[in-house]
């Protein structure tokens, strides 16, 4: 496929089909995020591959009952806003658990230019922590995450990549530990990115004109 249309053909998928995603298939999608570019070469990621069904739907368990818990918490504020969280989770996490394949996305920090310095130089916290809004880490983990959803378009694929499970990021991350022992020193989860043959019918939001995002000068 023409790289100018799987750009433009890629959506975020939220419904797969039953067909499976070969190995050789899952070898090429990662390997088109090892070789993405990243700050200092950091190569800060790492991918957790997960097939097994009871672990992901204990994944999702493990979501939703953190959901349930901050919920029940607005619900005493407003229970319709307690509401439409449960059913925000519903709509926009639970829908990976259903994709042949789940990767797991953990990162650890790519320390911004200047944080060295800062820190030798005695800087306030504060000073310091401004330099993590241009997080070069998370960058890098973009770049390489889109590698791997073009590649997925290639191969005939389609993904999603997902943050909102990230308020449960420590839950999944001592579940996985429990469960697999996975766990890897340094670094943390930050996203989730199922891979499927997508259904048909999947819909985008509209985008912002190219006047509106950009400045020629
Ligand atoms: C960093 C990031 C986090 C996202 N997290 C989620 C998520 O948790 N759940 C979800 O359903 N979609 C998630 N998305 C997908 C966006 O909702 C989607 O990209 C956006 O609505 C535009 O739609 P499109 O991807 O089909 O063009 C995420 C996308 C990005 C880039």
């Amino acid at each position: 496929m023409e790289l100018r249309d799987a750009i433009y053909k890629r959506q975020s998928i939220r419904k797969y089909t039953d067909a499976d995603v070969p190995h050789e298939d899952m070898l090429k999608i990662i390997d088109a995020g090892r070789i993405a570019p990243s700050g200092d070469n950091s190569q800060n990621w790492y991918f957790l591959v997960i097939r097994d069904r009871a672990l992901r739907d204990k994944i999702g368990e493990t979501v939703m009952a953190k959901n349930e818990e901050i919920a029940l918490v607005m619900d005493k504020k407003d229970p319709a806003k307690g509401l439409r969280f449960r059913k925000f989770a519903k709509n926009f996490m639970l829908f990976a658990m259903e994709a042949p394949v789940l990767v797991v996305v953990y990162a650890t920090n790519n320390y911004p230019s200047g944080y060295y310095e800062y820190v030798f130089a005695e800087y306030p916290q504060s000073e310091i922590d401004k330099l993590f809004v241009r997080n070069p880490g998370m960058q890098n983990i973009g770049a390489a995450l889109e590698n791997m959803t073009l590649t997925a378009i290639d191969l005939g694929y389609g993904s999603c990549l997902m943050t909102s499970q990230n308020y449960a990021a420590e839950e999944l991350q001592a579940l996985l530990k429990n469960e697999i022992g996975f766990e890897k020193e340094g670094y943390f989860l930050t996203t989730m990115m199922p891979i499927g043959v997508p259904q048909e019918g999947a819909r985008s939001p509209s985008k912002k004109s190219l006047e509106e995002i950009c400045t020629f000068v």
